[in-house]
């Protein structure tokens, strides 16, 4: 019998809830971010259903654009659980479902990442994943000793040499090298160890990590940036791309274009899953949908609205909220990709401020849909079979009920139609769950593929210093 393409599903956590506003509802539960009792529930549910992870999106503060403590007061997204601890508890209560986290290159140490990963993977028994952000709030900046966030381009540069660290950390023990041989007294092989001596003006790394190679070799490596730098890291590194793409056309134009990147840095397509957010509002008939749909949008305080819209406009406080857009300012440096995205929506016709903020805590620029199981699975099915996705983070509005319907209505349908699993497959890794193959050591490290003498000409346009002596795995 031929193999059938299933689509892979993630669930998207971003706090209480992926609507800004859901945290309001009258059925949800307000304080969910912070309830292990809830996330123990909620990963054994994800289970049950046969998702291939969990997903947290995460920064490194209160991330917000808020002008004062009054206006961040509305803000329902500020005390959220850090990711490595929540992996790792969830990891215990539970035996195949993976566990992603975003960690950023920006305001971390490599080795550190390295280890808590390795370290994770151990832990997770090979469930887990690093979606690897370059982080895109202010906020993070001031609290770790800058004034302004770093510029977009440094950011990846950073990201590029970032990744090769860790990488270059998790090979440097082979996966045999530990032979704690009692007879002889030797605890490890010693030529299995490839110690990184890594030097450049950003990172000096020595070496070797106190992990053993990771189960995975590496965890899965998420990335979610679009821009053209974010692609071309995206390309080299990652086995699974996040997005967040509004229509279908947008979708399907998004996919082909990581897929040629990802053919053009030697990868096969198969080998990098693209995953979009998708916001299910989801309704027993139509009209219950769309009647939850408005209510939640009906939530969403102007004080919560404007600021989502600061960045890229300024302070709108002062303008009717349902007069149009003033120009946007110049330059944004945050997420290019999402900027670019509201621009588009900030120039459709009759586009108002409210309208727009609207949208913007509805879903963060993802693809909202409001309907029965079966609306959303046909929309889901659409964008899977058009080669718009290879799957979807579901982003539920709120907790706990709208994940719990996404589990038990959206699922079965999906199954039911052939498109879903309905068991995990693989050897209980998350890689092996999402048909990943186990990456051989250097295989995605620019360190293994330059040769040493011309390694400082690398395209992050860092000058290793004299002293560098990088190890290339055989
Ligand atoms: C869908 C999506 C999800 C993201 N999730 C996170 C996140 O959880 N934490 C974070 O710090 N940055 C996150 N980012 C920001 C990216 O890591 C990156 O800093 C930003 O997108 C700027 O890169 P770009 O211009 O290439 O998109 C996300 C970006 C996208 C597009």
């Amino acid at each position: 019998m031929a193999l059938t393409r299933q689509m892979k599903l993630g669930l998207n956590i971003v706090a209480n809830g992926a609507h800004a506003a859901g945290w309001r509802m009258p059925q949800a539960q307000a304080n969910a971010a912070m309830d292990i009792r809830l996330w123990k529930k909620m990963a054994q549910a994800a289970e049950s259903a046969r998702l291939h992870f969990m997903f947290w999106a995460d920064g490194i503060a209160v991330r917000h654009s808020a002008k004062d403590d009054d206006e961040l007061s509305y803000n329902g997204r500020i005390d959220v659980f850090e990711p490595f601890t929540i992996m790792a508890a969830l990891a215990a209560v539970t035996e195949r479902i993976g566990f992603v986290g975003s960690v950023s290159t920006t305001y971390n140490e490599p080795y550190h990442v390295a280890r808590k990963f390795a370290s994770l993977d151990y832990v997770s028994e090979g469930r887990c994943g690093w979606n690897v952000v370059t982080s895109w709030s202010e906020q993070e900046a001031y609290n770790f000793g800058r004034d302004a966030h770093m510029e977009h381009d440094l950011r990846y540069r950073r990201a590029e040499e970032f990744v090769d660290v860790v990488f270059g950390l998790w090979d440097g023990w082979e996966d045999d090298a530990f032979i704690r041989d009692k007879k002889s007294g030797r605890y490890f092989d010693p030529a299995k160890l490839h110690t990184l001596n890594f030097k450049t003006d950003l990172f000096a790394v020595k070496g070797p990590l106190n992990v053993a190679r990771p189960i995975q070799a590496y965890p899965v490596i998420a990335q979610a940036g679009s821009s053209g730098p974010g692609q071309d890291l995206g390309s080299r590194i990652a086995d699974l791309i996040y997005t967040a793409q509004k229509t279908r056309d947008s979708a399907v134009a998004f996919y082909s274009s990581v897929k040629a990147h990802g053919a053009a840095a030697g990868r096969s397509p198969d080998s990098m899953l693209v995953m979009p957010g998708i916001l299910p509002v989801l309704g027993h008939t139509r009209q219950e949908a769309q009647d939850r749909y408005e209510q939640l949008q009906d939530l969403v305080h102007a004080r919560l609205g404007l600021p989502m819209l600061a960045d890229t406009f300024g302070d709108l406080s002062n303008l009717p909220l349902d007069g149009p857009l003033p120009a946007p300012l110049a330059g944004s440096n945050a997420v290019k990709s999402g900027h670019e995205a509201l621009m588009r929506l900030a120039q459709q016709d009759g586009m108002t401020i409210r309208k727009l903020y609207k949208i913007m805590a509805g879903a963060s620029g993802h693809n909202f849909v409001v309907g029965t199981p079966a609306d959303v699975a046909d929309q889901m099915e659409d964008w899977f079979t058009a080669h718009g996705c290879d799957g979807f983070n579901i982003m539920p509005p709120f907790l706990p009920e709208p994940a719990i319907e996404a589990f038990e209505w959206l699922v079965p349908e999906l199954q039911r139609r052939g498109l879903f699993q309905t068991e995990y497959q693989g050897d209980g890794t998350l890689r092996g769950s999402l048909g990943l193959a186990r990456p051989e050591p250097g295989s995605r490290s620019r360190l293994a593929r330059a040769p040493a003498a011309k390694r400082s000409g690398h395209n992050s346009n860092l000058q290793p210093s004299d002293k560098t002596h990088e190890h290339v795995h055989p």
